[in-house]
């Protein structure tokens, strides 16, 4: 079986390639745990000095494995056992800069991840959601705070509540990715970045970098989420969303106040 998560080192970049795409490259935890362990890798390794993060298949990804979230819900799987956080701390931590290529649907996670990354290339038609709420959930990796800071309240709010999706076009013209192109140019685009990138002077790249952004603020805003995402894990509306997802329905939120 083909791994769910290829990570390869080419000429100073290391690709991080999210390769589910019969399940839309839905992140599970064994996925987090590869992603977390190749970011703890790249901040140490002299030999990686940018790294790209893209997906094989029709979507970039749809977030977090429902799967996984319905069995934290039930209890089969412990929120203190979930890989996510090795993730989410690796992206809040990382000294190198990260390139992304986003195509089709980035759902969740698949769109806060983005948040971390330097670059962002999407397609034009690229579908960008944020469906946290309609999951009972509320936003995660510092995206309460790095969203608002490239798009302003007013968007990221809309984002958060409604959970709609915008397309890649609108989502560069909000400043929150680097450029919108044509789906068949964005993996190009990336990794030509990706090598400029790795061509510069890596010192000085890395204290740019630690200028622009505050790891232990983004930590800490992770770690304030997460308590609140953790308890409404175990919601009835987290519990009626999931549902809804495995039955193949609309979920019904008439009955909680
Ligand atoms: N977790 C687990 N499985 C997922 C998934 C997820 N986040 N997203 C998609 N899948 C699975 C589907 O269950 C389906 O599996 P099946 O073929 O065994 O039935 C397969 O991937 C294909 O997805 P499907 O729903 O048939 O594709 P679609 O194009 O009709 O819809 C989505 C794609 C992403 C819009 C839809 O799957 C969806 O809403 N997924 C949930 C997204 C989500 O809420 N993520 C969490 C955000 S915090």
């Amino acid at each position: 079986m083909s791994e769910p998560v290829i990570v390869a080192v080419d000429s100073g970049v290391m690709t991080l390639t999210l390769n589910r795409p019969d399940k839309k490259n839905a992140l599970t935890n064994a996925m987090y745990a590869t992603l977390g362990e190749a970011l703890a890798r790249a901040e140490t390794d002299a030999a990686i000095r940018v790294i790209l993060i893209q997906a094989e298949g029709d979507a970039f990804t749809s977030g977090n494995d429902l799967g996984d979230f319905a069995a934290v819900a039930s209890g089969a799987l412990r929120r203190e056992d979930m890989k996510s956080g090795l993730f989410l701390s690796g992206l809040a931590r990382a000294p190198k800069p990260i390139v992304a290529a986003v195509q089709g649907l980035a759902v969740g996670i698949g769109v806060t991840m983005l948040l971390h990354c330097d670059f962002t290339y999407v397609a034009d038609d690229a579908k960008l959601s944020t469906p946290f709420v309609n999951l009972g959930l509320v936003p995660e990796a510092a995206s309460s705070m790095l969203l608002p800071g490239r798009v302003g309240y007013a968007l990221a709010f809309r984002m958060f509540a409604l959970g709609e999706p915008i397309d890649g076009k609108t989502a560069a013209a909000m400043g929150m990715v680097t450029a919108s192109l044509a789906a068949s140019e964005v993996r190009a685009a990336a990794l030509a970045t990706a090598k400029k990138l790795a061509a510069k002077p890596a010192g000085a790249l890395k204290a740019m970098k630690s200028l622009l952004r505050d790891p232990a603020l983004i930590q800490a805003t992770m770690n304030r989420e997460g308590e609140i995402f953790g308890a409404r894990l175990k919601s009835p509306e987290t519990a009626e969303a999931l549902r809804a997802f495995a039955e193949k329905r609309a979920p019904d939120f008439s009955q909680f106040s």
